[in-house]
C-alpha cells in the first residue's frame, strides 16, 4: 500500500518546459547556435549543466569549464526572470487538484524535480502547503536517471521508496524513479516513457485511489 505520492514539477505540476526551452533558446541565439524544440526534448529532466553540454553540440568552437558555468549561470538568469512572473495561472490542469486528492487520501507529497528553481517556482504556484517535502536538486550527487532525486524525496517524507508512487514526464525521470524502487507513472506518451509501470497522458488523469485498492 502507497503512503507518499513523489511528484516532478517541470511538465508534471507545471507548464514549465516551455520556460526553460525559452531561455536556453535566448542562450543559444546569443551564441549563434542552432536549437529548436526537437533538440530542447533532449533537456527535459536533464541536469542543467548537462543540458548546457547538449546544446554545446552545435556549437562552431569549444568552450572551458568556467566559460560554461557562465553559459549555465546566465541561461538560469534568464529563466529565473521569466518564473518570477509566473502565477498559478501555470499550473497544468489538473495539477492542483492531484494534491488535494492525495491530502484527502491522507498520502505524503514530495517533489523529486531535477531543478533547482523548484522552490521558487512552487512559490509562484501557490502550491507550498500542498507539498510536504522537497528534495534538494543541488544535494542530489547525481542526477536523472539516477535514483538519487528520487531516494532524498521518499526519505523526506520517512517512506520506503517501495511504498512511493512516482510521477515524471521524462525518460531519465522515469529511469531514475525506478532505480529508486518506486512504483513509477509515466506522465505523457508510451513509447518516450515505456520502462514506466504505468502511463497517463497527463496529470488530470491521475487518481491516486486507482493505486491503492
Ligand atoms: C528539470 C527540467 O526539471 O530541471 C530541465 O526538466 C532543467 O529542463 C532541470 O534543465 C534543471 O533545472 P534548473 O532550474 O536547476 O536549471
Ligand atoms: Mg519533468
Amino acid at each position: 500500500i502507497f503512503k507518499a505520492v513523489l511528484f516532478d514539477l517541470d511538465g508534471v505540476l507545471a507548464d514549465s518546459a516551455m520556460e526553460h526551452f525559452k531561455a536556453w533558446k535566448k542562450l543559444a541565439d546569443d551564441l549563434g547556435i542552432a536549437f529548436d524544440i526537437d533538440i530542447n526534448e533532449r533537456l527535459k529532466g536533464v541536469s542543467r549543466m548537462a543540458s548546457l553540454d547538449i546544446l554545446l553540440e552545435k556549437a562552431s568552437r569549444s568552450y572551458t569549464n568556467a566559460e560554461k558555468i557562465q553559459l549555465a549561470d546566465r541561461k538560469n538568469g534568464y529563466y529565473r526572470t521569466i518564473i518570477e512572473q509566473l502565477s498559478p495561472d501555470a499550473l497544468l490542469p489538473g495539477a492542483r487538484d492531484a494534491l488535494l486528492a492525495c491530502r484527502d487520501m491522507g498520502l505524503q507529497t514530495a517533489l523529486a524535480s531535477a531543478s533547482r528553481n523548484a522552490p521558487t517556482l512552487i512559490e509562484r504556484l501557490q502550491i507550498s502547503d500542498l507539498i510536504d517535502y522537497i528534495a534538494d536538486a543541488g544535494a542530489a550527487r547525481h542526477s536523472k536517471p539516477a535514483p538519487d532525486i528520487f531516494l532524498m524525496a521518499a526519505k523526506g517524507v520517512s517512506c520506503d521508496p517501495q511504498a512511493c508512487l512516482a510521477l515524471d514526464d521524462a525518460k531519465a525521470g522515469v529511469q531514475s524513479a525506478k532505480a529508486a524502487g518506486c512504483f513509477v507513472i509515466g506522465v505523457g506518451d508510451r513509447e518516450t516513457l515505456d520502462e514506466a509501470d504505468a502511463i497517463i497522458p497527463n496529470i488530470a488523469a491521475f487518481r491516486p485511489a486507482d493505486y491503492c485498492r
